[in-house]
């Protein structure tokens, strides 16, 4: 889980459930976060920074149990995320229940793992589509944002995902150090023959937060980024979809996170604790379900997790008066939490936000960054560096 897109419409390439949206309705999205390990250690990923503190990983049957009680109430879409989980053993057994109880499945990895025979084994167990990470068109910044030696692994698990006939969908974060380099990107993808790429610009969760001065690029660097890739968008049509994920601070627009607390998305933490967006569990005030001890019906219709911030009740004033309430539900509560220190208070990139000034203060810390020079080298760059462990290369 590097840190994809908030807004489930933007899901590139697999997204049967993002067009059928309704209130009041199932869980239709679930992302089974099997495990926080993970051979990469890059410094914007969105996983909890306090990872190692979440128990023991859910054993097969549970997450079979959880399949199977998501697909009942109407899942039709099952995310297989991490971490990096490649390095489930068991990720081939989920992928054939998954298919037979009818989910459309889909394998968001690293490629950390991925041979020739493992992909085969996934392709035999009916997964229906893989999106793969990459940090950089360089070698050298892919590896140095990863704290590993992949970028070669990962053009090799790009063909074989395409030999197997798969839509090749890469997903690259961006960000102040690889923003200039968006040409070569796009261009590393229309080599590999990719039909989708998803440039997610950085969202400030997990490794990215603690590592947010760092990774900020400047309203400038943003627009002339986007402008070139508006260019190749054009050239492309037809033949590869690329997908600008909102970068929001700059954009100054909330953008509607996970559909809507509660309203599609449901997340199942390595540890069975059942989450309504990646991020939620260092919300403080909430007392998670888990699916070790509910039912995911009940998790779904009746904690009060997923109920707290359901519809537009919860919504402040400056939202209630809103005619964007229905379209972005009121933003992100985490990223209101994590600027604001309360969740509950209007997303602070909204020019209403009586807190918008803390994420100008932010836009201008990065523009004197950017003032102050680049660093001539990787080697000069000082991150808070990811911890994550497992499955080391
Ligand atoms: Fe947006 Fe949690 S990440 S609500």
């Amino acid at each position: 889980a590097v840190g994809t897109a908030r807004d489930p419409r933007l899901a590139p390439g697999a997204a049967p459930v993002a067009r059928t949206l309704k209130k009041g309705g199932p869980p239709m999205w679930l992302l089974a976060e099997l495990t926080y390990r993970c051979p990469l250690h890059c410094v914007f990923c969105s996983n909890p920074v306090d990872y190692a503190a979440h128990g023991q990983e859910l054993d097969t049957e549970t997450w079979k149990r959880t399949f199977r009680e998501a697909r009942a109430m109407g899942s039709v879409q099952l995310g297989l995320s991490g971490g990096e989980p490649l390095l489930r053993e068991d990720l081939e057994e989920l992928v054939a229940y998954a298919h037979e109880l009818g989910f459309y499945t889909n394998l968001i990895t690293s490629g950390i793992g991925l041979t020739e025979k493992r992909a085969q084994a996934l392709k035999d167990a009916g997964l229906d589509h893989i999106q793969l990470s990459f940090q950089d068109s360089s070698k050298e910044m892919n590896d140095f944002l990863s704290s590993t030696r992949t970028f070669d692994h990962k053009n090799k698990v790009a063909k074989i995902i395409k030999s197997l006939g798969y839509p090749m969908v890469l997903n690259c974060v961006m960000h102040r150090y690889n923003l200039p380099q968006v040409e070569r990107i796009i261009e590393m993808a229309e080599a590999m023959g990719a039909e989708f790429l998803e440039l997610a610009n950085t969202q400030y969760y997990g490794w990215a937060w603690q590592n947010r001065a760092q990774l900020m690029p400047t309203p400038d660097e943003l627009r002339e980024a986007e402008a070139k890739v508006n260019v190749h968008k054009a050239r492309l049509a037809g033949k590869m979809k690329i997908f600008w994920v909102s970068p929001d601070y700059v954009d100054a627009k909330a953008k509607p996170c996970m559909a809507g607390w509660g309203a599609v998305f449901l997340v199942v933490a390595p540890d069975g604790t059942a989450l309504p967006c990646h991020s939620a569990r260092m919300l403080p005030g909430f007392d998670f379900p888990n699916v070790k001890t509910h039912d995911v019906a009940h998790i779904w219709r009746d904690s009060d997790a997923f109920n707290r911030y359901r519809g537009t009740d919860w919504m402040s004033e400056t939202c209630q008066s809103c005619d964007q309430k229905e379209i972005d539900h009121g933003g992100c509560r985490c990223q209101a939490f994590l600027v604001t220190g309360s969740a509950e208070a209007t997303d602070p990139v909204c020019p209403q936000s009586p807190d918008r000034g803390l994420i100008d203060e932010a836009l201008r810390a990065a523009v004197a960054q950017a003032e102050a020079g680049a660093p001539g080298s990787t080697h000069a760059l000082k991150f808070v560096p990811n911890a994550a462990r497992g499955g080391e290369m």
